[in-house]
Order: structure tokens, then C-alpha cells, then sequence
């Protein structure tokens, strides 16, 4: 298939996480997709300062990697966010990136990229936290598909297809082919009713990209019924959003 993947490993140890990765790197390898994992602690991510110059200007002031790492994912055809859970969630350190992150929610970049979650677990918050990353995915335009979780009572249970398929199916094919979900539908309605009233720079992205006549980032077999959903959500909610 030829397609280059990004594993990003979230946990500052090379244990859990990083060998589910590194599993997978190995199941990948003979279907021809490469995968790159990188260790989030190796890049300089700093917190957010709250003010919301990237979602204003597109640029952020902090000096750091964060836009280098943002600017890397764009140069894969498929991500995936390797976390261990930490108080039910994702590791501080991803959460940290994914708010240094927040312009693609304004002016989405990675819309077409399957992703895939990794995420280890003593024992519990595997669910909670697939959700959130399932979440951001749909927050920067990415298309989320299948979650491989590991407690420490399977972590020895090796990786099956079957739990990553609907990745590779993603990866495999293109976007057109893709069925977004109504979750996805209403998501892409919600960002475009605010993109379109609230900001003119995100209105300019959203023009540009042709998506303000879409119900979708991209023609995709959409069912009729879908396309109308979202159609008229958002109507109803550009009409409810105030311009400021
Ligand atoms: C700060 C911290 C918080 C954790 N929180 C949870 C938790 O909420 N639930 C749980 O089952 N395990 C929790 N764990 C255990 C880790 O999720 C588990 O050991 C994981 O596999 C570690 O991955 P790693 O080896 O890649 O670092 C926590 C561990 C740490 C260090």
C-alpha cells in the first residue's frame, strides 16, 4: 500500500504504550505501511497561555515544537496517539499538546486522516479516554476509527487485525469512499455555523475550502438523509449563533 503512519508515544517511559506501538509497527510493516513512532517527551511542549492568538492570528506565540510537531502530522496519511491513562484520561503531557492544537478546531487540517487510538491501562479508564481521543479527532477534522486497548491483565495478548482494520480500511481508500458518522455530520454542522458567523479568518478557511456548501469536508457517499440532518442543523444553529 505504500503509506507512511505517525505513532505518537505520550507516556514519558518506553514501557506500556510504547510496546503496543511497537507491536503494531511490526504487524504494519509487511502490509507495506511504514510508521514512525516519536516520544512526545523528546519536543519542547509547553501550556497554552489562554490567549487565543493562534485561534485569532493563526499564529502562536509560544516559543517551542509545538508548531514543528503540528506541522509533521500533516506530512503522514495516518496518525496514531499512543496514551497510557492517567486519572481516567490521557497523559498530561498529550492533553497539553492537543490545547497547543486548538486552531484546528477554528480551521481544520488533517480532515481525511484516519487515526487510531493505542492506550494502556492498569486497569480501568480505557473507555473514557478512547472517547476523548475519539473527540479530538473529530475536533481537528480527522476521521477516528479503532481503539486498541491493553490493561496490565492483557497486556501480553497480541494485537489482532481485527482490532485495527478499520484503519487500514481508511488508509487504504479514498476519502470519497469514506461514510462519515451523524457524529461526524453534526461536528462538521456545529464548526461551520460558528466558522461562518463568528470569525473572519476562519469564515475566509472555510470559503476557501469550499466547505461552506458542503455537509461534509469532502464528497463522501453520504446517505440523503444524513445530508439533509446535518443541513438543517446547522441552518438552525447559524441562525441561533450571535454574531459578536
Ligand atoms: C499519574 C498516573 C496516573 C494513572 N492513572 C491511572 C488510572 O486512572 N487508571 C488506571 O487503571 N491506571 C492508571 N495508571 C496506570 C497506567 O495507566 C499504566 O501503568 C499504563 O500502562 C502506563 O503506561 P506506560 O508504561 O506507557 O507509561 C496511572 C499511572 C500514573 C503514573
Amino acid at each position: 500500500m505504500g503509506k507512511k503512519v505517525i505513532a505518537i508515544n505520550s507516556s514519558k517511559r518506553k514501557k506500556n504504550t510504547y510496546g503496543l506501538l511497537i507491536e503494531l509497527k511490526e504487524q504494519l510493516k509487511p502490509l507495506d505501511i511504514h510508521m514512525d513512532i516519536i516520544h512526545l517527551h523528546d519536543y519542547s511542549i509547553k501550556a497554552c497561555a489562554g490567549c487565543e492568538a493562534c485561534i485569532m492570528t493563526d499564529r502562536c506565540p509560544i516559543q517551542d515544537d509545538s508548531q514543528k510537531l503540528m506541522k509533521k502530522l500533516l506530512t503522514y496519511d495516518g496518525i496514531v496517539i499512543g496514551s497510557p491513562v492517567y486519572m481516567n484520561q490521557v497523559s498530561g503531557m498529550l492533553k497539553n499538546f492537543f490545547d497547543r492544537t486548538c486552531k484546528w478546531a477554528h480551521r481544520p487540517a488533517l480532515y481525511g486522516v484516519p487515526m487510531l487510538f493505542v492506550i494502556s491501562t492498569a486497569g480501568s479508564g480505557i473507555k473514557a479516554t478512547s472517547k476523548y481521543l475519539k473527540n479530538v479527532a473529530l475536533q481537528w477534522g480527522a476521521f477516528p476509527t479503532d481503539t486498541i486497548g491493553r490493561k496490565v491483565s492483557t497486556m501480553d495478548k497480541k494485537i489482532v487485525p481485527e482490532e485495527y482494520n478499520k484503519f487500514l480500511q481508511h488508509l487504504a481508500m479514498p476519502m470519497e469512499h469514506y461514510r462519515p458518522s451523524f457524529g461526524q455530520i453534526i461536528y462538521f454542522s456545529v464548526y461551520k455555523a460558528l466558522a461562518l458567523k463568528l470569525l473572519d479568518i476562519d469564515r475566509n478557511y472555510w470559503v476557501e475550502k469550499g466547505w461552506h456548501q458542503k455537509a461534509y469536508f469532502f464528497d463522501s457517499r453520504l446517505h440523503p438523509l444524513k445530508k439533509l440532518f446535518g443541513h438543517l442543523f446547522f441552518k438552525r444553529l447559524y441562525r441561533k449563533i450571535n454574531k459578536v
